[in-house]
């Protein structure tokens, strides 16, 4: 039987274990890349490992979620990120310089490589026939340190394109339609691999747009194969030399094969509060719009500047529409003023805001109270735009850009997207910026005399505590479904900025649904927290994790999780529960008090299912740790970091 793209690679790169559907492997790591929301805390970690340098090909350090410098906290770990780089051979991108994983497309993203980046959107570099993984600070760290990733093997699922793109329908239209059919949970333990006579007619980056999203389908990541428009990519950007053909076999097998026709998909958009709350747009239009912003690293890139700028030329945005783009980099941004695309759109009446995450993760650019923001970023949760009330919808450039000019939603069909400036500038080639904004690694001789600038802003990362055998925890918070690591550890303005001070960020925890649960927790010591099914889902923040350990959270008990935040819960010694009979999460109110016990040998002989008592209630429930044996070894040891020291791998 043959292999399929995702397959090859990971055999190529396979360290332990067997390449089979649900057991566990361990995989060589290429490339890392980190942003600064979850950097600091990985090179904290990185640090105490005690190396001279990163054990990587390759290793980059992106600065993006938070680059405004309000006063001197930002400004801290900035420094403190540029001197680890420059101290541990790894390259830097300044603040201002771009998203990272548009960044990361564009100047080292590799056909045939594997990435492992401290951020959920990661897989963007799928685009590229990559396996591109998001995960943890603290797996980063590791893997920077010449470590292993584990993971347990996913099914691989193909998703077979037929037909061409029609109008102004765009990749954006075949992701959404995806989460359309597969939901945010559909893709948990999956790899999902793109195939078929449609792929031929997607660009590199609208197969980057298609990869950056599945990680809202909760998927491992998403590939595609490295063919001759791979090669041009890469050609383009100088790297043609890098190129690597990569293709599944004729008689590869896939788990499951889902049929996408690309010749009838029409725009589709997700209406709040879900990624997956998708709907063509034909049926919603007329809705009034406040805001539309173009940009995250999802669609921010060339392209996707050149189809707003074909949509808008020569018209101006409708005056209650207010309208911004992040372009994807400094590079894209170049290219955009060298095409004439820039032109238009300020034109237009964009605001052209910095490259960087921005207004995706609610920094700047937030909607009017109540208002409704159109954006083409991967992500709607309730008030992560920066305003708590605010309808957030996700859709394509054409259908955001079709909106701005009409100040509704609107079928972006009805206009025509004409990229004859964008082929033109392509062809002659584009310009990376030489700007000294990316600045490489030196020698490791002259990186040794680097002094590592720590600012009081970087305090060190507090260890967890090893669970006791037994332990009496009160429920401190019951939640829903789908709660996210936003709803956990929130972002923004307020918060991003202590993201290196976890007494202080720890505050925030759950703010949302309990503005006082920092308070109660510090009072009971220790706690457990009750949810609903998809717990943990969204970005990768491992502070969503950390602050919770610090806290007192020693275990938390869901009908499911989301991959990253489960994997890093188990980094930081949190047992993550799950209840056997999804009816039980009934038979447990806030404030009722739990009994664990002989967790010790629980974790020791790798038996699965327990009994847990709930002492207020006086009933049995019974509960799972649905974990692989690494990882039962790590909540023994207390978390990763101890793990690590006393030698396990
Ligand atoms: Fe940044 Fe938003 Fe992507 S925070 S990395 S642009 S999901």
């Amino acid at each position: 039987m043959g292999f399929t793209v995702a397959e090859k690679i990971i055999k190529a790169h396979l360290i332990d274990g067997q390449m089979e559907t649900g057991s566990e492997i361990a995989i060589k790591i290429d490339q890392t890349l980190t942003q600064d929301a979850t950097g600091t805390m990985a090179y904290l970690q990185f640090e105490s490992m005690g190396l001279d340098r990163v054990q990587t090909e390759l290793s980059v350090s992106y600065v993006d979620h938070n680059t405004l410098q309000e006063d001197w906290k930002n400004m801290d770990d900035h420094r403190y990120l540029q001197s680890v780089a420059a101290r541990y051979g790894i390259w830097f991108s300044r603040p201002g310089n771009g998203i990272c994983h548009q960044v990361h497309l564009e100047r080292f993203g590799l056909p045939g490589k594997t990435l492992l980046g401290s951020d959920s959107h990661t897989p963007t570099g799928g685009g590229l026939g990559m396996l591109a993984i998001g995960a943890g600070g603290l797996d980063v760290a590791v893997a920077m340190g010449g470590g292993a990733f584990h993971l347990i093997m996913p099914k691989i699922v193909g998703v077979h394109l037929t037909g061409r793109l029609k109008g102004s329908t765009s990749a954006k239209d075949i992701i959404l339609e995806l989460l359309r059919r597969e939901t945010v949970k559909g893709g948990v333990g999956t790899i999902y691999e793109y195939f078929g006579e449609g792929v031929a007619s997607l660009s590199v980056t609208q197969r980057a747009t298609i990869c950056n999203m599945g990680a809202e389908l909760g998927a491992t990541t998403s590939l595609f194969p490295s063919d001759e428009i791979t090669k041009q990519f890469l050609d383009m950007r100088s790297r043609g030399n890098q190129w690597l053909p990569l293709q599944a076999d004729p008689d590869a097998q896939y788990a499951r094969i889902i049929e996408i026709n690309l010749d009838t998909l029409q725009p589709m958009i997700a209406q709040p509060h879900s990624p997956d709350n998708v709907i063509d747009v034909a049926s919603i239009t007329g809705i009034p719009v406040d805001q539309v912003v173009i940009g995250s690293c999802t669609n921010s890139s060339l392209e996707d500047l050149a189809a707003v700028a074909s949509i808008v030329k020569g018209k101006v945005i409708d005056p209650r529409v207010s309208a911004g783009i992040t372009p994807g980099s400094r590079t894209t941004l170049l290219a955009a003023e060298k095409a004439g695309i820039l032109g238009e759109l300020i034109r237009a009446g964009f605001r052209i805001l910095e490259s960087a995450c921005g207004p995706c993760i609610g920094m700047g650019f937030a909607p009017k109270s109540g208002g409704i923001s159109l954006r083409t970023f991967n992500r709607n949760f309730e008030g992560r735009s920066g305003t708590a009330d605010a309808r957030v919808y996700l859709c394509s450039p054409e259908t955001a850009a079709a909106a701005a000019l009409t100040g509704q939603i609107t079928n972006p069909n009805q206009f025509t997207i004409d990229h004859t400036n964008l082929d033109t500038y392509l062809l002659a080639g584009i310009e990376l910026a030489d700007d000294g904004m990316l600045i490489p690694p030196v020698a490791i001789e002259e990186a040794k005399k680097i002094t590592i600038e720590r600012g009081p802003n970087i305090k060190p990362c507090p260890s967890p505590e090893p669970i006791p055998d037994s332990i009496q925890l009160p429920v401190l918070l019951k939640t829903g479904d789908n709660i996210s690591t936003d709803d956990i550890m929130p972002a923004g303005a307020k918060v991003l900025p202590l993201r290196s001070n976890i007494p202080e960020i720890s505050k925030f925890v759950f703010t949302r649904l309990d503005p006082d649960f920092w308070k109660r927790a510090k009072e009971v010591g220790s706690c457990i927290i009750v949810g609903g099914n998809n717990y943990g889902q969204g970005s990768s923040r491992e502070h969503a994790a950390l602050a919770p350990m610090y806290l007192g959270v020693k275990a938390v008990l869901v009908k499911s999780y989301a991959r990253i935040h489960k994997a890093n819960l188990v980094n930081y010694g949190i047992l993550p529960l799950i209840f056997i009979d999804p009816e039980d999460y009934h038979k447990i109110d806030q404030n009722d008090q739990l009994e664990l016990a002989h967790l010790h040998s629980l974790l020791e002989t790798g038996s699965s299912s327990f009994e847990i008592f709930n002492k207020t209630k006086n009933l049995i429930i019974r509960v799972k740790l649905d974990v692989d044996d690494r990882s039962r070894r790590i909540l023994r040891a207390g978390g990763l970091v101890p793990y690590t020291r006393s030698g396990g791998n």
